[in-house]
């Protein structure tokens, strides 16, 4: 049986508790949401207080859905006990928080699994990685998304990922999901645009390299939440699954 933790009981969240519910070989360890009263809908012996007290219940994966400063607060107290898979991946852009991980998943032994979010194709761009001389990444949403009112299309960042993550921590998951599998933050070019002609969330990628180039484009259906792809929670559940069989590219 695999136990799992879960940070964040927003759209992903829920989601997530569902599809872990439904599955006969995981079960739910804890769940942790900053809003306390968000957890009245579920049995209250899975509600914790503290990320600290879920982690007594030893679970085998603690699950993120909250937000890059909940990774950035609680990654070094989780890895220290087992893996993290974080749907926040923009807090790697903080240097001090992916230097944090990088050490204490060695000490620990522990493993931070990051699942493609609201984009797809990664398992092509790592098996590139070495070979890629330029990654670009183009996203645009509907301005609610990014809590706009915009009535034309307003390009709103471009440059390197890891300044728009610093910028725009809630909106370019992608962005930082896409260089932690190919160039990396510094590397990777990123456009973000609100539109407000857009319905969808979509990314275009454009990687060149020695082995040629490629495109990859997305048209996600937004969830509940306008700056969250449904695809975000359908990957993440997907890769939970790939972790407890222990087979598949994580
Ligand atoms: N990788 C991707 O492609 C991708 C796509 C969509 C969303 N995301 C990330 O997933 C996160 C969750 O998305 P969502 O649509 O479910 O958001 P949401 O706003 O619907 O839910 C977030 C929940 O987390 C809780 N929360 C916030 N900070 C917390 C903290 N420090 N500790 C514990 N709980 C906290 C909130 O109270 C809320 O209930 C987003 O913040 C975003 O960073 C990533």
């Amino acid at each position: 049986m695999m136990k799992i933790g879960l940070i964040g009981f927003g759209t992903i969240g829920k989601e997530l508790f569902r599809q872990i519910q439904n599955e006969e070989e995981m079960e739910i360890s804890f769940v942790f949401d900053i809003e306390k009263e968000k957890l009245g809908e579920i049995d209250s012996s899975l509600a914790v207080d503290s990320v600290e007290t879920g982690l007594e219940r030893n679970p085998d994966l603690v699950v993120e859905a909250a937000g890059f400063e909940a990774v950035k607060e609680y990654a070094k107290i989780i890895l220290h006990k087992c893996d993290f898979l974080i749907l926040s991946s923009s807090a790697l852009a903080f240097e001090e928080t992916e230097n944090e991980i990088k050490k204490v998943c060695a000490r620990n032994n522990t493993k931070l699994f990051i699942p493609s979010g609201a984009i797809i194709g990664m398992d092509g761009v790592r098996a590139v990685k070495g070979e890629l001389d330029e990654v670009r990444i183009e996203s645009k949403k509907n301005p609610k998304a990014f809590g706009r009112e915009d009535r034309k299309r307003t390009v709103l960042f471009e440059g390197s990922a890891r300044e728009g993550a610093k910028k725009f921590p809630k909106n370019v998951n992608v962005s930082a999901t896409l260089s932690a599998n190919g160039i990396g933050l510094d590397k990777t070019n990123v456009k973000i645009v609100s539109d407000p002609s857009l319905e969808r969330n979509c990314h275009s990628i454009y990687a060149k390299g020695s082995f040629g180039e490629f495109e990859i484009h997305v048209r996600g259906v937004p969830s509940k939440n306008p700056k969250t792809s449904s695809l975000a929670a359908i990957s993440a559940f997907d890769l939970i699954k790939r972790i407890k069989d222990g087979i598949g590219i994580y």
